[in-house]
């Protein structure tokens, strides 16, 4: 048993799907977001970069006591998440992957289309789950342009984003695909838009928040790090952006 906070990372607010999984589903357990917010986006930035933002956010949520850390963000687990096992070895992470396995699985056109950052979709990671699957479906990749400036800045019901998300769906329906993988923890603000981009084709929007949940309920089963049953939790929010992007973080993770 262990009542410390679950650390949650991100370059900024998608990470906050993943909050909710965690806070819908693990009510006992203590939670610690951090959203940079301020060099956000990611995606477009070296590895370089990337992997010294992870590494210092990672430092500050160990330094706050965290148990377990999930790196919410796809482009920092395609860049870090290696160094980060390596090297704090007594601290279980949760990293984000797209989830081809299911799209691939479940598809019946045989085209998948994932959605991503530039730097994940260039990611070894994601190259060799794509591999194991590219005898059973084809995989169109695409970023996500424009995304997650716009969840970012709070306007994914806008029209300006269902003409950004128009732009890049419909080419991938139009190749055949019946799958649309959200490979950012950005994107699934934009889930709403996306299917009312997809109307009433039958094209199947994925993403990784479940499966996430259960990944980090495995690893405090199996290192013994549930929190006891009758803890209260307690739920806080850093950012390296000012009071306004903090009080947004905390206004979005309860979705008012
Ligand atoms: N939310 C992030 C991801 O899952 C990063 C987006 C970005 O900062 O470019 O990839």
């Amino acid at each position: 048993m262990n009542n410390s906070p679950i650390g949650l990372f991100d370059s900024g607010m998608g990470g906050l799907s993943i909050w909710r999984e965690l806070y819908t589903h693990l009510p006992n357990e203590s939670l610690l977001f951090f959203g940079d917010g301020v060099r956000c986006p990611y995606g477009s930035k070296s590895k370089e970069q990337i992997l010294s933002y992870t590494v210092e956010a990672v430092e500050r949520l160990i330094a706050e006591g965290c148990k377990l850390i999930v790196i919410a963000c796809n482009t920092a687990t395609a860049v870090a998440i290696e160094h980060l096992r390596a090297t704090y070895p007594h601290i279980p992470f949760v990293g984000l992957e797209p989830a081809v396995k299911p799209a691939a699985l479940s598809s019946k056109s045989g085209c998948v289309a994932v959605l991503a950052t530039k730097r994940s979709l260039e990611g070894e990671l994601f190259t060799a789950t794509s591999a194991r699957y590219a005898d059973r479906v084809n995989i169109l990749k695409a970023v996500g342009e424009g995304f997650v400036e716009l969840v970012e800045q709070g306007l994914e019901n806008s029209p300006e984003a269902e003409a950004c998300v128009s732009r890049v769906v419909e080419p991938l329906i139009a190749a055949g695909a019946d799958k649309i993988v959200l490979g950012c923890t950005h994107y699934p603000f934009l889930k709403d838009t996306i299917e009312r981009v997809i109307a009433d084709r039958e094209v199947e929007v994925i993403d990784s928040g479940e499966a996430v949940c259960r990944r980090v309920e495995q690893l405090l089963d199996s290192n013994s790090l549930r929190a006891e049953s009758q803890n209260k939790a307690s739920y806080r929010f850093l950012t390296l952006a000012d009071e306004s992007y903090l009080q947004m973080l905390e206004k979005r993770a309860y979705g008012y």
